[in-house]
């Protein structure tokens, strides 16, 4: 790594860059020196206000409390949508592609605007409310994002779940949001494959007896159950919806959703964020990251059912007036080179994507790029996981044909928007880093103890000032948000990550030094997965961890005791990975499952991650000391079996 290459910023890109590097340098100083007098400047330059707040900024990290922009009203919907009426009306606000190639749709502004008009008079009209939770399940279609805009114009707050997850985990989804409603359709389309939505939402309704409505978008036109009074169609709801809708005045700070993300420990947390901030930080993120200018086509591969799809499929994108491309469908169908036919289909300039993606696509070979053209394509953007250099290299090299610079962008669920990244016309790229902070972020590097590290160091990282798009709470349970973020190193937010920072300042993001996963760039935790496994009627204990995976990143390696008597089978192996996909989803299937006498445990009880994580890896001589060991020999026994050899 010492004989790194540095790729200088492009002239070409520079000169008509919104950030050039002495444009950086002065406002970041700026948004570090005066960061009340800077937000409040931006917040002024990208949304519009109802009313103007009083003040900017309060907050205190050792009881989590983060109030941005008090006292100023806005609207979500109003700001993504009315006031391009005026001047955009007739640009394509989404292009949407379906998962079948022949298959797209195209939504101007105005378009958008009256379908979110008409479907929130709809919600209204089945007793939806300011505050009120609703749920939404439904696969990438352009009907995703009137219903999350159509909640944001009348208050109500969405909780939008990934329609990859099972019945269960959207039941506990469900029921933890306390949603009363819930928006979905009837199927969905992935890869050529039908995917079942309605139904895994009637398993999950038996056991939600809150849930009293449920919206229906009509998809596949398959038929599906049908309970009277409860369900009901979204065309149908539509057609008899009136079109004037005024968007209500919400407070800055009033909630605007929530999201559930996987931690170290327990359940899924519902990351709730506010309605000001939150939208302030996705625009002038996605305007400045990615460069964005006026009329350009802006695809990010996402899901809305991820962090990644809300700020900048939906909400950062609109925000800004920009067209942005919804995908149904994947990377490889047909065939693996349909982002690239979807590229010069509609010829996007800005392509931002997952190092997952980007690593299965390099895996299938360069033929399947170069058939296509991709001349249209500006920036790059990567996301969700640390990208090696050489999946790095190859997007730069093969798909941006060295003309187009990669934003490696680093954030989470809980930042809201992008903290650490490059910015294409401002910073010299390393492939592998993230880069430098964004404005008004202040990362450090912190030690064990807590002590901040300067200069070239490793650690990990945390940020020592609040920024408009950081979450506010975990939903329903505040001092889970205080536990979690802000107790560990008292006066900054810990975020879970490793990071170096290196002699020229940049930051190298190291991955996750808890028990959070990232698998194909989704977010797992393994508690998650080992309660799915512990529920087993034939398993007594089991351990999971990461382990490196060329494809995903990390994959999934679970090690499993039996109960006596039970004879292990490869079988009883498939039985336990379709149990996970049933418990949680098919993103949470173990890829390895080891049988095991017995988990190695210290003599307190606590099993010996570490050691796990290790042979996993098949890192044996790095064990370290196991003599801490209740019985070393459970580690022979491991290791003995290991199936990564
Ligand atoms: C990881 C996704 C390295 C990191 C936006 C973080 C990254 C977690 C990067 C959040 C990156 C995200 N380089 N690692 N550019 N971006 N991560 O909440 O471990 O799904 O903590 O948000 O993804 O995942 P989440």
């Amino acid at each position: 790594m010492s004989e790194q290459y540095i790729y200088p910023v492009k002239p070409e890109i520079a000169r008509h860059a919104h950030i050039t590097e002495a444009l950086y340098q002065a406002d970041y100083q700026r948004s570090i020196n005066d960061p009340e007098g800077f937000w409040a400047e931006q917040a002024q330059r990208f949304l519009h206000w109802r009313a103007p707040w009083h003040t900017v900024l309060d907050y205190d990290y050792p009881s989590a409390y983060i109030k941005w922009f008090q006292g100023g009203r806005l609207n979500v919907s109003e700001n993504c949508l009315d006031r391009h009426l005026a001047d955009k009306g007739d640009q394509l606000a989404i292009i949407w592609e379906g998962d079948d190639p022949n298959q797209q749709r195209r939504v101007t502004y105005k378009q958008l605007h009256a379908e979110v008009c008409r479907f929130a008079n709809a919600l209204k009209a089945q007793g939806v409310g300011k505050g009120d939770h609703v749920c939404i399940y439904l696969p990438m279609i352009p009907e995703a994002a009137v219903a999350m805009l159509a909640c944001t114009r009348i208050g109500a707050v969405h909780s939008v779940v990934f329609a990859g997850f099972s019945a269960e985990a959207l039941k506990d989804r469900i029921l933890d949001a306390n949603c009363h409603y819930l928006i979905c359709s009837d199927e969905g389309f992935r890869g050529g494959k039908t995917i079942p939505i309605k139904a895994t939402v009637d398993k999950a309704a038996e056991q939600c007896p809150g849930l009293s409505k449920i919206i229906v978008v009509q998809r596949s036109g398959n038929p599906v159950n049908w309970q009277p009074g409860r369900d009901m169609w979204y065309h149908e709801l539509l057609a008899i919806a009136d079109t004037e809708s005024e968007p209500e005045a919400m407070d800055a700070e009033d909630p605007l959703f929530i999201l559930y993300t996987s931690g170290s420990t327990g359940k899924p947390k519902g990351v709730q964020h506010t309605t000001g901030g939150y939208l302030l930080y996705a625009a002038m993120t996605h305007k400045y990251i990615f460069d964005y200018q006026p009329g350009e086509i802006y695809w990010c591969t996402a899901d809305v059912g991820w962090i990644t799809g809300h700020s900048y499929v939906l909400y950062g994108p609109l925000c800004n007036g920009a067209t942005t491309l919804m995908f149904e469908g994947v990377p490889t169908y047909p065939a693996a080179d349909r982002c690239w036919q979807i590229v010069d289909k509609y010829q996007v300039n800005i392509f931002y994507t997952a190092p997952t993606a980007i690593r299965a696509l390099m895996a299938q070979g360069d033929d399947f790029v170069a058939s296509s053209d991709r001349s249209s394509l500006r920036i790059l953007g990567s996301v969700g996981e640390p990208i090696n250099s050489e999946a790095w290299e190859w997007y730069y090299h093969v798909v941006g044909q060295t003309r187009c610079p990669i934003v490696d962008t680093w954030w989470q669920t809980e930042t809201g928007g992008i903290l650490i990244t490059p910015l294409p016309g401002a910073t010299e790229l390393k492939p592998g880093s993230a880069t430098r902070p964004f404005f008004g972020a202040k990362p450090e590097i912190l030690d064990a103890q807590g002590q901040v590290l300067t200069g070239v160091a490793e650690g990990v990282l945390t940020l020592s000032f609040p920024w408009p798009g950081q979450a506010r709470t975990v939903y329903g349970d505040h001092q889970r948000f205080i536990d979690t973020y802000f107790k560990a190193y008292p006066g900054y937010y810990f975020t879970g990550d490793g990071a170096r920072r290196d002699e020229d300042g940049y930051f190298w993001i190291t991955g996750r030094v808890d028990d959070v996963i990232n698998v194909s760039g989704h977010r797992l935790g393994t508690a998650e997965i080992e309660s799915a496994l512990d529920l087993h009627e034939h398993v007594a204990e089991s351990a999971v961890v990461g382990y490196p995976h060329d494809i995903k990143g990390q994959g999934i390696y679970a090690y499993v005791t039996l109960i006596v008597g039970t004879v292990p089978s490869e079988e009883l192996k498939r039985e336990l990975i379709a149990h996970v996909r049933a418990e949680i989803g098919a993103i949470a299937a173990p890829d390895r499952i080891q049988f095991a006498q017995a988990l190695p445990k210290t003599r307190s009880g606590k099993i010996m991650r570490r050691i796990l994580r290790k042979v996993a890896a098949n890192e044996l001589d790095t064990l370290g000391d196991t003599t801490t060991l209740a019985d070393p020999a459970v580690v022979d026994d491991i290791i003995a079996n290991r199936l990564n050899r």
